[in-house]
């Protein structure tokens, strides 16, 4: 007998009463109307079934850390960057696997079931490597998490307790002990030469071990900050292709055309991939300005156009940065659709994909889709496509993974009381 049968499904590709079979965790197969006794049968009513929601850019160690030591008043950088000064020395390891299991568990109710989160490495103790590699471990059946080694104060510009800046051989005792991607923040460092020097170091570190690199990369309003060309270049000349990704990249909102016009098949050339978080980008680009402000998040669309991969991601929820936000991956994609203007039809299904495959496919996770041979995980969602998804920020009705159902959320319906109306609301368009 089949263990698992979804049925009366729709695909994210528009196909329409699809049977989906689950044996032993695997999709065994993917059909129009089949139906058949199964040990569980799931009637999706006519829902979509969607692959789970992946997060190609987060901070778990400062995730729900909101009110600790205080809250940020001021809702800035500047006040978000001296609040995470004031909370680091007072990080304990238990705390920072609890705050996490704690944001692991708003995840999979929202069906987002593989995160990559950069850690920060500027710390003697490792205290937040070693935290999140627990987690990592206590996760793993229900979530993929991925670890970034995130130079948070710079690799050239922290200076350890004597006075050295002992960073990058922190970078790689963090490697040694499992973190799986190399990261960077060469805007940070001192000068655009140090940026361009650690960019290549970092690159070269990646390549020995054979790692993937994720970067912060000109995070920044400054059109001059190019580090992004330096991380092409060092990919295309390391071999890296296809595993190297540039994250943020605001700068390259507000450069001179022409010179985008050089960068952009540069990008493509490299296999280099693009991570804009939309929700943070906004919030915190333009900051400088008066009027008119700059948007600030990277140039999406255009990244598309070209065939480069687009993704976008969460970045933060409750930390010292943001003081909002809940796992929502269609938040995020709601998000940078606005911030886009990307409101025709192909580019509001792009931007699920950007909370969907494409970050799966930065992650390089395997057995990834709502395909035969493919892991049985999947979000049946309150929506009928994926645009619809994004606007209603459709309630994830039920959660599975390896064909069990891990979290499910009653339909979003309200009631109403009205002479001569329907008495409930589902906010569904037709
Ligand atoms: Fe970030």
């Amino acid at each position: 007998m089949i263990d698992l049968l979804i049925k009366n499904a729709v695909l994210v590709d528009g196909r329409r009463d699809i049977s989906i079979i689950v044996n032993r965790g695997v999709i065994d197969d993917v059909i129009t109307g089949f139906d058949a006794p199964a040990a569980q049968t799931i009637d999706a009513g006519g829902m979509l079934v969607s692959p789970p929601f992946v997060d190609a850019h987060f901070h778990m160690d400062a995730t729900l850390s909101y009110g600790l030591p205080r809250v940020n008043e001021s809702g800035t950088l500047l006040e978000g960057i001296a609040l995470w000064g004031e909370l680091k020395p007072h990080l304990t390891f238990d705390a920072l696997v609890e705050r996490a299991l704690a944001y692991c568990d708003w995840a999979v109710a929202k069906g987002l079931l593989a995160i990559r989160t950069h850690v920060d490495i500027c710390d003697e103790r490792l205290l937040a490597v070693d935290a999140l590699l627990e987690v990592k471990r206590r996760v793993k059946p229900y979530l993929d998490l991925q670890l970034v080694t995130f130079p948070q104060d710079g690799i050239g510009r922290w200076k350890d307790s004597t006075g050295k800046p002992t960073a990058i051989n922190l970078l790689r005792l963090a490697l040694d002990k499992g973190a799986d991607v190399v990261g960077g923040i060469p805007h940070f460092e001192r000068t655009m030469s140090e940026g361009a020097t650690s960019v290549k170091l970092l690159c070269e570190e990646a390549a020995k071990r054979g790692l993937r690199v994720d970067m912060h990369c000109d995070e920044t309003d400054d059109p001059m900050s190019r580090h992004i060309e330096t991380l092409a270049f060092e990919t295309q000349r390391l071999g890296m292709q296809g595993r190297v990704n540039g994250s943020h990249l605001t700068s390259m909102h507000s450069m001179d055309n022409y010179y985008v016009s050089k960068l952009i098949p540069l990008m493509r050339e490299s296999g280099v991939s693009a991570v804009a978080n939309p929700l943070i980008n906004i919030t915190i680009q333009g900051r400088h300005d008066t009027y008119p402000k700059r948007r600030g998040m990277t140039r999406v669309p255009e990244l598309m156009a070209a065939g480069v991969d687009v993704a976008f991601g969460h970045d933060c929820v409750m930390d010292p940065w943001y003081s909002l936000g809940s796992g929502d991956m269609l938040e995020v994609a709601h998000m940078g659709l606005h911030v886009a203007q990307m409101t025709g039809q192909a580019a509001m299904r792009a931007c699920f994909d950007a909370v969907t495959k494409i970050p799966a496919k930065i992650l390089g996770l395997e057995d990834y889709g709502v395909e035969k041979g493919c892991n049985a995980d999947f979000v049946i969602l309150q929506a009928r496509d994926p645009i619809e998804a994004i606007r209603t920020r459709a309630t994830r009705l039920k959660v599975i993974r390896r064909g069990r159902v891990i979290a499910a959320t009653a339909p979003n319906t309200a009631t109403i009381s009205l002479s001569g109306r329907p008495a409930t609301v589902d906010f569904l368009h037709g």
